[in-house]
Protein backbone atom coordinates (compact mmCIF):
# COMPACT_ATOMS: atom_id res chain seq x y z
CA UNK A 1 0.00 0.00 0.00
CA UNK A 2 1.48 3.41 -1.02
CA UNK A 3 2.68 5.57 1.98
CA UNK A 4 0.05 8.23 3.14
CA UNK A 5 2.11 11.52 2.16
CA UNK A 6 0.14 13.77 4.88
CA UNK A 7 1.54 11.37 7.40
CA UNK A 8 5.02 12.80 6.96
CA UNK A 9 6.09 16.39 7.39
CA UNK A 10 6.67 18.33 3.34
CA UNK A 11 9.90 20.54 4.38
CA UNK A 12 12.82 18.26 4.82
CA UNK A 13 14.44 19.67 8.23
CA UNK A 14 17.56 18.53 7.90
CA UNK A 15 17.95 20.09 4.08
CA UNK A 16 16.61 23.55 5.60
CA UNK A 17 19.24 23.68 8.53
CA UNK A 18 22.37 22.93 6.18
CA UNK A 19 20.83 25.97 4.20
CA UNK A 20 20.41 28.24 6.75
CA UNK A 21 24.04 27.62 7.98
CA UNK A 22 25.39 28.04 4.52
CA UNK A 23 22.99 31.36 3.58
CA UNK A 24 24.28 32.43 6.95
CA UNK A 25 27.71 32.23 5.82
CA UNK A 26 26.45 34.31 3.29
CA UNK A 27 24.89 36.98 4.61
CA UNK A 28 28.03 37.02 7.23
CA UNK A 29 30.21 37.32 4.10
CA UNK A 30 29.13 39.10 1.36
CA UNK A 31 26.57 41.54 3.20
CA UNK A 32 28.09 42.55 6.89
CA UNK A 33 31.79 41.63 6.31
CA UNK A 34 32.13 42.89 2.35
CA UNK A 35 28.78 45.38 3.20
CA UNK A 36 31.16 46.97 5.65
CA UNK A 37 34.68 46.87 4.15
CA UNK A 38 35.49 50.18 2.32
CA UNK A 39 37.98 48.53 -0.12
CA UNK A 40 34.91 47.13 -1.57
CA UNK A 41 31.96 49.00 -3.50
CA UNK A 42 28.96 50.87 -2.20
CA UNK A 43 27.35 49.68 -4.47
CA UNK A 44 27.68 47.49 -8.05
CA UNK A 45 25.32 49.40 -9.98
CA UNK A 46 23.15 47.96 -13.27
CA UNK A 47 20.72 49.43 -15.48
CA UNK A 48 17.22 47.87 -15.08
CA UNK A 49 17.17 46.00 -17.81
CA UNK A 50 20.98 44.28 -17.34
CA UNK A 51 20.45 43.76 -13.57
CA UNK A 52 16.85 41.87 -15.00
CA UNK A 53 19.37 39.64 -16.68
CA UNK A 54 21.65 39.20 -14.53
CA UNK A 55 19.39 38.35 -12.07
CA UNK A 56 17.29 35.52 -13.44
CA UNK A 57 13.96 37.16 -11.71
CA UNK A 58 11.13 34.64 -13.01
CA UNK A 59 9.63 32.26 -10.95
CA UNK A 60 9.10 29.18 -12.47
CA UNK A 61 6.86 25.53 -12.19
CA UNK A 62 9.80 23.64 -10.62
CA UNK A 63 12.17 24.29 -7.82
CA UNK A 64 16.16 25.22 -8.56
CA UNK A 65 18.50 23.01 -6.61
CA UNK A 66 19.73 24.64 -2.89
CA UNK A 67 23.05 25.32 -4.78
CA UNK A 68 21.43 27.91 -7.28
CA UNK A 69 19.36 29.60 -4.84
CA UNK A 70 22.08 29.78 -2.51
CA UNK A 71 23.79 31.58 -5.61
CA UNK A 72 20.48 33.79 -6.11
CA UNK A 73 20.98 35.04 -2.49
CA UNK A 74 24.44 35.48 -3.30
CA UNK A 75 23.19 38.00 -6.15
CA UNK A 76 20.90 39.68 -4.31
CA UNK A 77 23.35 41.14 -1.92
CA UNK A 78 25.89 41.34 -4.17
CA UNK A 79 23.73 43.69 -6.36
CA UNK A 80 21.96 45.69 -3.53
CA UNK A 81 23.15 49.12 -2.02
CA UNK A 82 24.98 48.47 0.84
CA UNK A 83 24.05 50.76 3.00
CA UNK A 84 25.99 49.90 5.84
CA UNK A 85 28.95 50.67 4.29
CA UNK A 86 31.14 53.64 5.45
CA UNK A 87 30.77 55.80 2.31
CA UNK A 88 26.88 55.27 1.94
CA UNK A 89 25.58 58.93 2.87
CA UNK A 90 22.44 58.77 0.98
CA UNK A 91 19.66 58.58 3.41
CA UNK A 92 18.49 59.26 6.85
CA UNK A 93 19.39 55.83 8.09
CA UNK A 94 22.55 54.07 7.76
CA UNK A 95 25.02 51.33 9.42
CA UNK A 96 24.74 48.30 10.96
CA UNK A 97 24.53 47.49 14.47
CA UNK A 98 24.56 43.70 15.36
CA UNK A 99 22.90 43.81 18.36
CA UNK A 100 20.08 45.22 16.68
CA UNK A 101 20.71 42.96 13.34
CA UNK A 102 20.20 40.46 15.80
CA UNK A 103 16.93 41.70 17.33
CA UNK A 104 15.67 41.52 13.79
CA UNK A 105 17.08 37.89 12.74
CA UNK A 106 15.40 36.37 15.94
CA UNK A 107 12.20 38.75 15.34
CA UNK A 108 11.69 37.36 11.99
CA UNK A 109 12.44 33.71 12.78
CA UNK A 110 9.58 33.71 15.45
CA UNK A 111 7.11 35.24 13.26
CA UNK A 112 5.01 36.47 15.43
CA UNK A 113 2.19 39.50 15.84
CA UNK A 114 2.43 42.05 18.26
CA UNK A 115 -1.12 42.15 19.04
CA UNK A 116 -1.62 40.24 21.71
CA UNK A 117 -0.26 39.06 24.96
CA UNK A 118 -1.22 35.87 24.24
CA UNK A 119 0.72 35.36 20.95
CA UNK A 120 3.72 38.04 21.96
CA UNK A 121 4.21 37.81 25.49
CA UNK A 122 7.39 38.52 25.31
CA UNK A 123 7.23 41.33 22.80
CA UNK A 124 3.91 42.89 24.09
CA UNK A 125 5.98 43.45 27.88
CA UNK A 126 9.30 44.42 26.02
CA UNK A 127 7.43 46.96 23.86
CA UNK A 128 6.02 48.67 26.63
CA UNK A 129 9.47 49.62 28.40
CA UNK A 130 10.95 50.69 25.46
CA UNK A 131 8.26 52.95 24.95
CA UNK A 132 8.56 54.32 28.39
CA UNK A 133 12.20 54.83 27.77
CA UNK A 134 11.67 56.95 25.17
CA UNK A 135 8.80 58.96 26.89
CA UNK A 136 10.66 59.56 29.43
CA UNK A 137 13.45 60.99 27.40
CA UNK A 138 10.92 63.60 25.95
CA UNK A 139 10.11 64.14 29.69
CA UNK A 140 7.06 62.42 30.25
CA UNK A 141 6.58 60.63 33.40
CA UNK A 142 3.46 58.55 31.52
CA UNK A 143 1.51 58.43 28.48
CA UNK A 144 1.08 55.89 25.86
CA UNK A 145 2.60 54.67 22.65
CA UNK A 146 2.77 52.15 19.43
CA UNK A 147 5.56 51.54 16.82
CA UNK A 148 4.59 52.35 13.60
CA UNK A 149 5.33 50.93 10.47
CA UNK A 150 7.46 54.29 9.57
CA UNK A 151 7.59 57.82 10.44
CA UNK A 152 4.77 59.07 8.28
CA UNK A 153 2.42 56.78 9.43
CA UNK A 154 3.36 57.57 12.88
CA UNK A 155 2.75 61.45 12.16
CA UNK A 156 -0.62 60.40 10.05
CA UNK A 157 -1.51 58.19 13.33
CA UNK A 158 -1.12 61.85 15.18
CA UNK A 159 -3.64 63.84 12.82
CA UNK A 160 -6.01 60.87 13.64
CA UNK A 161 -6.09 60.74 16.83
CA UNK A 162 -6.24 64.19 17.34
CA UNK A 163 -9.19 64.50 15.30
CA UNK A 164 -10.60 61.88 17.16
CA UNK A 165 -9.92 63.82 20.10
CA UNK A 166 -11.64 67.01 18.85
CA UNK A 167 -14.59 65.24 17.50
CA UNK A 168 -14.99 61.87 18.83
CA UNK A 169 -18.42 61.20 17.08
CA UNK A 170 -16.30 61.36 14.10
CA UNK A 171 -15.21 57.87 14.33
CA UNK A 172 -18.76 56.73 13.95
CA UNK A 173 -20.43 59.67 12.12
CA UNK A 174 -16.99 60.11 9.54
CA UNK A 175 -16.09 63.41 7.88
CA UNK A 176 -19.74 64.67 6.85
CA UNK A 177 -20.10 65.71 10.47
CA UNK A 178 -16.72 67.77 11.15
CA UNK A 179 -16.74 71.65 10.33
CA UNK A 180 -13.38 71.92 7.83
CA UNK A 181 -10.63 70.48 9.40
CA UNK A 182 -7.33 73.15 8.85
CA UNK A 183 -3.46 71.42 9.68
CA UNK A 184 -1.03 73.74 10.02
CA UNK A 185 2.80 72.63 9.04
CA UNK A 186 6.15 74.65 7.86
CA UNK A 187 7.16 74.22 4.44
CA UNK A 188 9.70 72.51 5.10
CA UNK A 189 8.15 69.73 7.02
CA UNK A 190 7.84 66.00 5.94
CA UNK A 191 5.76 65.42 2.77
CA UNK A 192 3.76 62.82 5.22
CA UNK A 193 2.03 65.40 6.84
CA UNK A 194 0.50 66.33 2.98
CA UNK A 195 -0.28 62.35 2.38
CA UNK A 196 -1.63 62.07 5.60
CA UNK A 197 -4.49 64.90 4.87
CA UNK A 198 -5.35 63.46 1.57
CA UNK A 199 -5.38 59.81 3.13
CA UNK A 200 -7.92 60.84 6.29
CA UNK A 201 -10.10 63.02 3.96
CA UNK A 202 -8.94 66.58 5.29
CA UNK A 203 -7.63 67.22 2.23
CA UNK A 204 -4.17 69.04 0.94
CA UNK A 205 -6.31 72.13 0.34
CA UNK A 206 -6.84 72.59 4.10
CA UNK A 207 -3.07 72.63 4.80
CA UNK A 208 -1.45 75.51 6.00
CA UNK A 209 2.09 75.85 5.30
CA UNK A 210 3.61 78.08 8.03
CA UNK A 211 6.53 80.52 6.88
CA UNK A 212 10.56 79.92 8.21
CA UNK A 213 12.77 81.56 8.76
CA UNK A 214 16.56 81.21 7.18
CA UNK A 215 17.26 78.41 8.85
CA UNK A 216 14.11 76.77 7.89
CA UNK A 217 12.56 76.66 11.55
CA UNK A 218 9.38 77.74 11.87
CA UNK A 219 8.15 80.87 12.69
CA UNK A 220 5.89 81.17 15.31
CA UNK A 221 3.99 84.63 14.81
CA UNK A 222 3.09 83.22 11.39
CA UNK A 223 1.87 79.94 12.80
CA UNK A 224 -0.74 82.30 14.92
CA UNK A 225 -1.66 84.23 11.81
CA UNK A 226 -2.35 81.19 9.55
CA UNK A 227 -4.68 80.17 12.06
CA UNK A 228 -6.25 83.42 12.89
CA UNK A 229 -6.96 83.23 9.12
CA UNK A 230 -7.95 79.89 9.15
CA UNK A 231 -10.67 80.68 11.14
CA UNK A 232 -11.77 83.98 9.51
CA UNK A 233 -12.06 81.64 6.59
CA UNK A 234 -14.25 79.53 8.82
CA UNK A 235 -12.12 76.64 9.11
CA UNK A 236 -11.41 75.16 12.48
CA UNK A 237 -7.77 74.58 13.42
CA UNK A 238 -7.25 71.65 15.12
CA UNK A 239 -3.41 69.98 14.05
CA UNK A 240 -0.18 71.98 14.27
CA UNK A 241 2.52 69.49 13.25
CA UNK A 242 6.62 70.84 14.13
CA UNK A 243 9.14 69.13 13.01
CA UNK A 244 12.49 68.83 15.05
CA UNK A 245 15.00 67.74 12.05
CA UNK A 246 13.83 68.67 9.32
CA UNK A 247 14.64 66.11 6.10
CA UNK A 248 16.76 68.40 4.22
CA UNK A 249 18.12 70.93 6.42
CA UNK A 250 17.82 69.32 9.53
CA UNK A 251 16.27 72.08 11.21
CA UNK A 252 14.32 72.59 14.47
CA UNK A 253 11.46 74.39 14.82
CA UNK A 254 10.98 76.16 18.28
CA UNK A 255 9.06 74.09 20.43
CA UNK A 256 8.36 76.36 23.44
CA UNK A 257 6.87 78.84 21.29
CA UNK A 258 4.64 76.81 18.79
CA UNK A 259 3.42 74.65 22.27
CA UNK A 260 2.11 78.88 23.49
CA UNK A 261 0.49 79.40 20.11
CA UNK A 262 -1.56 76.18 20.28
CA UNK A 263 -2.25 76.21 23.61
CA UNK A 264 -3.66 79.81 22.68
CA UNK A 265 -6.03 78.36 20.12
CA UNK A 266 -6.95 74.88 21.59
CA UNK A 267 -4.83 72.81 18.78
CA UNK A 268 -3.34 69.71 19.00
CA UNK A 269 0.28 69.89 18.98
CA UNK A 270 2.25 66.96 17.44
CA UNK A 271 6.23 66.96 16.85
CA UNK A 272 7.85 64.67 14.17
CA UNK A 273 10.76 64.20 15.65
CA UNK A 274 11.18 61.43 13.27
CA UNK A 275 15.13 61.92 12.39
CA UNK A 276 15.86 64.39 14.99
CA UNK A 277 14.07 62.61 18.52
CA UNK A 278 17.48 60.91 19.25
CA UNK A 279 19.59 63.92 19.88
CA UNK A 280 17.00 63.83 22.91
CA UNK A 281 20.27 61.00 24.17
CA UNK A 282 22.54 63.53 24.14
CA UNK A 283 23.28 65.80 26.91
CA UNK A 284 24.81 67.81 25.10
CA UNK A 285 22.54 68.34 22.14
CA UNK A 286 18.91 67.71 23.87
CA UNK A 287 18.62 71.52 24.00
CA UNK A 288 17.45 71.49 20.31
CA UNK A 289 14.15 69.74 21.38
CA UNK A 290 13.42 71.85 24.50
CA UNK A 291 9.87 72.40 25.20
CA UNK A 292 9.08 68.72 23.33
CA UNK A 293 7.49 67.67 26.90
CA UNK A 294 4.92 70.04 26.08
CA UNK A 295 3.72 68.41 23.09
CA UNK A 296 0.83 65.81 22.91
CA UNK A 297 2.11 63.75 20.73
CA UNK A 298 5.34 62.79 19.34
CA UNK A 299 6.82 60.46 16.01
CA UNK A 300 10.48 59.48 16.38
CA UNK A 301 12.25 57.11 14.22
CA UNK A 302 15.04 54.77 16.38
CA UNK A 303 15.41 53.58 12.70
CA UNK A 304 17.50 56.36 11.42
CA UNK A 305 19.97 57.86 13.40
CA UNK A 306 19.79 54.75 16.27
CA UNK A 307 20.53 52.78 13.67
CA UNK A 308 18.01 49.46 14.91
CA UNK A 309 17.30 48.89 10.88
CA UNK A 310 14.16 49.87 9.04
CA UNK A 311 11.55 49.77 10.25
CA UNK A 312 11.50 51.15 13.90
CA UNK A 313 9.22 54.31 14.46
CA UNK A 314 7.35 54.88 18.09
CA UNK A 315 4.18 57.06 17.84
CA UNK A 316 4.34 58.76 21.33
CA UNK A 317 1.44 60.10 23.08
CA UNK A 318 1.20 62.08 26.37
CA UNK A 319 -2.44 60.80 27.16
CA UNK A 320 -2.59 57.97 29.49
CA UNK A 321 -6.23 57.81 29.35
CA UNK A 322 -6.78 55.38 26.59
CA UNK A 323 -7.09 57.78 23.74
CA UNK A 324 -5.09 55.73 21.44
CA UNK A 325 -7.23 52.62 22.40
CA UNK A 326 -10.56 54.54 21.77
CA UNK A 327 -9.70 55.91 18.77
CA UNK A 328 -8.33 53.04 16.72
CA UNK A 329 -10.26 50.23 18.88
CA UNK A 330 -12.64 47.73 16.96
CA UNK A 331 -12.90 45.00 19.56
CA UNK A 332 -12.75 41.86 17.27
CA UNK A 333 -14.47 39.42 18.91
CA UNK A 334 -11.78 36.93 17.40
CA UNK A 335 -8.47 38.13 18.46
CA UNK A 336 -9.00 40.50 22.01
CA UNK A 337 -11.52 38.41 23.45
CA UNK A 338 -12.54 40.00 27.08
CA UNK A 339 -12.95 36.48 28.91
CA UNK A 340 -8.99 35.29 28.24
CA UNK A 341 -7.50 33.78 31.17
CA UNK A 342 -4.95 36.33 31.58
CA UNK A 343 -5.22 40.55 32.22
CA UNK A 344 -6.13 41.82 28.98
CA UNK A 345 -5.25 44.80 29.27
CA UNK A 346 -1.68 43.32 27.79
CA UNK A 347 -3.66 43.00 24.46
CA UNK A 348 -2.49 46.24 23.01
CA UNK A 349 -2.67 45.77 19.52
CA UNK A 350 -6.23 47.14 19.42
CA UNK A 351 -4.84 50.59 19.70
CA UNK A 352 -3.34 50.23 15.69
CA UNK A 353 -5.02 50.62 12.57
CA UNK A 354 -3.47 47.76 11.59
CA UNK A 355 -4.37 43.58 12.48
CA UNK A 356 -0.94 41.53 12.31
CA UNK A 357 1.92 44.18 13.39
CA UNK A 358 5.05 43.43 13.12
CA UNK A 359 7.46 43.45 16.53
CA UNK A 360 10.24 46.78 16.13
CA UNK A 361 10.70 46.66 19.80
CA UNK A 362 13.04 43.69 20.39
CA UNK A 363 15.78 45.29 18.13
CA UNK A 364 15.98 48.40 20.13
CA UNK A 365 15.93 46.50 23.24
CA UNK A 366 18.93 44.55 22.42
CA UNK A 367 20.85 47.69 20.86
CA UNK A 368 20.21 49.24 24.02
CA UNK A 369 20.80 46.96 26.12
CA UNK A 370 24.19 46.00 24.94
CA UNK A 371 25.43 49.70 24.65
CA UNK A 372 23.10 51.23 27.19
CA UNK A 373 21.64 54.62 27.12
CA UNK A 374 25.40 56.20 27.62
CA UNK A 375 26.86 54.01 24.46
CA UNK A 376 23.78 55.56 22.46
CA UNK A 377 24.28 59.04 23.73
CA UNK A 378 28.14 58.53 22.52
CA UNK A 379 27.06 57.32 18.92
CA UNK A 380 25.00 60.62 18.58
CA UNK A 381 27.74 63.03 19.97
CA UNK A 382 30.01 61.65 17.47
CA UNK A 383 27.53 61.89 14.56
CA UNK A 384 27.36 66.06 15.59
CA UNK A 385 30.86 65.67 15.71
CA UNK A 386 31.42 64.47 12.48
CA UNK A 387 29.16 66.87 11.20
CA UNK A 388 31.29 69.77 12.51
CA UNK A 389 34.53 68.43 11.33
CA UNK A 390 33.24 68.34 7.46
CA UNK A 391 31.40 71.76 7.86
CA UNK A 392 35.31 73.59 8.98
CA UNK A 393 36.61 70.92 6.09
CA UNK A 394 34.34 72.22 3.37
CA UNK A 395 35.09 76.05 4.67
CA UNK A 396 38.68 75.63 4.55
CA UNK A 397 38.31 73.84 0.93
CA UNK A 398 38.43 75.60 -2.55
CA UNK A 399 34.98 75.20 -4.40
CA UNK A 400 33.10 73.76 -1.30
CA UNK A 401 30.17 76.10 -0.05
CA UNK A 402 27.64 75.49 2.28
CA UNK A 403 24.46 76.18 2.01
CA UNK A 404 23.55 76.97 5.74
CA UNK A 405 25.80 76.18 9.11
CA UNK A 406 24.44 72.74 10.39
CA UNK A 407 22.72 72.79 13.45
CA UNK A 408 22.41 68.78 13.47
CA UNK A 409 23.69 66.47 11.50
CA UNK A 410 22.46 67.40 8.04
CA UNK A 411 25.51 69.11 6.12
CA UNK A 412 24.21 70.72 3.12
CA UNK A 413 26.57 72.06 0.30
CA UNK A 414 27.21 72.70 -3.04
CA UNK A 415 30.23 71.97 -5.11
CA UNK A 416 31.48 74.54 -7.63
CA UNK A 417 33.83 72.88 -10.51
CA UNK A 418 36.37 75.48 -11.42
CA UNK A 419 34.07 76.55 -14.97
CA UNK A 420 31.90 78.07 -12.43
CA UNK A 421 34.44 79.66 -9.94
CA UNK A 422 34.12 83.29 -9.71
CA UNK A 423 31.44 83.34 -12.05
CA UNK A 424 28.52 83.81 -9.55
CA UNK A 425 27.35 87.25 -11.37
CA UNK A 426 26.78 85.50 -14.75
CA UNK A 427 22.88 84.67 -15.48
CA UNK A 428 23.27 80.98 -16.08
CA UNK A 429 25.44 81.05 -13.07
CA UNK A 430 22.74 78.98 -10.71
CA UNK A 431 21.06 76.89 -13.29
CA UNK A 432 24.44 75.44 -14.31
CA UNK A 433 25.29 75.06 -10.13
CA UNK A 434 22.11 72.98 -10.33
CA UNK A 435 23.75 70.54 -12.72
CA UNK A 436 26.82 69.81 -10.88
CA UNK A 437 25.23 67.70 -7.75
CA UNK A 438 23.18 65.68 -10.42
CA UNK A 439 26.32 64.35 -12.50
CA UNK A 440 28.62 63.79 -9.65
CA UNK A 441 26.01 61.64 -8.43
CA UNK A 442 25.79 59.84 -11.72
CA UNK A 443 29.63 59.14 -11.66
CA UNK A 444 29.72 58.49 -8.00
CA UNK A 445 26.84 55.58 -8.50
CA UNK A 446 28.32 54.44 -11.65
CA UNK A 447 32.20 54.00 -10.18
CA UNK A 448 30.35 52.84 -7.06
CA UNK A 449 32.73 54.51 -4.42
CA UNK A 450 29.98 56.09 -2.22
CA UNK A 451 26.29 57.27 -2.33
CA UNK A 452 25.39 60.79 -0.57
CA UNK A 453 21.73 62.75 -1.83
CA UNK A 454 21.21 65.98 -3.49
CA UNK A 455 18.05 67.87 -3.89
CA UNK A 456 16.68 71.33 -5.05
CA UNK A 457 14.91 73.52 -1.81
CA UNK A 458 12.90 76.36 -2.53
CA UNK A 459 14.91 78.83 -4.73
CA UNK A 460 18.35 76.82 -4.03
CA UNK A 461 19.36 74.62 -6.91
CA UNK A 462 20.19 71.35 -5.98
CA UNK A 463 22.98 70.92 -3.44
CA UNK A 464 24.40 67.36 -1.27
CA UNK A 465 22.49 67.14 1.75
CA UNK A 466 25.50 64.63 3.71
CA UNK A 467 24.32 62.89 6.80
CA UNK A 468 26.42 60.73 9.11
CA UNK A 469 24.68 58.58 11.92
CA UNK A 470 27.28 55.12 11.51
CA UNK A 471 29.35 54.38 14.00
CA UNK A 472 32.24 52.58 11.79
CA UNK A 473 32.81 56.18 9.54
CA UNK A 474 35.57 57.58 10.29
CA UNK A 475 37.61 61.00 9.32
CA UNK A 476 39.56 59.28 6.83
CA UNK A 477 36.40 58.35 5.08
CA UNK A 478 35.21 61.58 5.49
CA UNK A 479 38.59 63.27 3.92
CA UNK A 480 37.80 60.45 0.88
CA UNK A 481 34.08 61.84 0.50
CA UNK A 482 35.55 65.34 -0.09
CA UNK A 483 38.04 64.34 -2.00
CA UNK A 484 35.90 62.37 -4.25
CA UNK A 485 33.39 64.97 -4.56
CA UNK A 486 36.19 66.86 -6.17
CA UNK A 487 38.04 64.47 -7.91
CA UNK A 488 34.13 63.68 -9.85
CA UNK A 489 33.66 66.97 -10.25
CA UNK A 490 36.87 68.77 -10.88
CA UNK A 491 36.20 68.58 -15.05
CA UNK A 492 32.41 69.68 -14.75
C1 LIG B 1 11.24 64.69 9.39
C2 LIG B 1 10.77 63.37 8.89
N1 LIG B 1 9.56 62.92 9.27
C3 LIG B 1 9.07 61.75 8.85
C4 LIG B 1 9.80 60.96 8.01
C5 LIG B 1 9.20 59.68 7.51
O1 LIG B 1 9.75 58.57 8.10
P1 LIG B 1 9.58 57.14 7.42
O2 LIG B 1 10.52 57.12 6.25
O3 LIG B 1 9.95 56.19 8.49
O4 LIG B 1 8.15 57.02 6.99
C6 LIG B 1 11.06 61.37 7.58
C7 LIG B 1 11.84 60.54 6.66
O5 LIG B 1 12.90 60.86 6.23
C8 LIG B 1 11.55 62.61 8.03
O6 LIG B 1 12.73 63.09 7.63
Amino acid sequence: MAEDPLSHPALDKAAGEEFLREAFQIILEEAVRKGTDVTEKVCDWRKPQDLQEILDLELRSSGEPQQRVLEHCRDVIRYSVKTCHPRFFNQLFSGLDPHALVGRMITETLNTSQYTYEIAPVFVLMEEVVLKKLRELIGWGSGDGIFCPGGSLSNIYAMNVARYQRFPDSKQTGIWALPRLAVFTSQECHYSVQKGAAFLGIGTDNIYLVGVDERGKMIPADLEKQINKAKSEGACPFFVNATCGTTVLGAFDPLADVADVCERHGAWFHVDAAWGGSALLSRRHRHLLRGIERADSVAWNPHKMLMTGLQCSAFLLRDSSGLLQRCHGANATYLFQTDKFYDVAYDTGDKTIQCGRKVDCLKLWLMWKANGTEGLEKRVDRAFEFTRYLAEEIKKREGFQLVIEPEFINLCFWFVPHSLRGKEGCADYWERLGKVAPAIKERMMKKGSMMVGYQPLGSKVNFFRQVVTNPVVTKQDLDFFLDEIERLGTDL
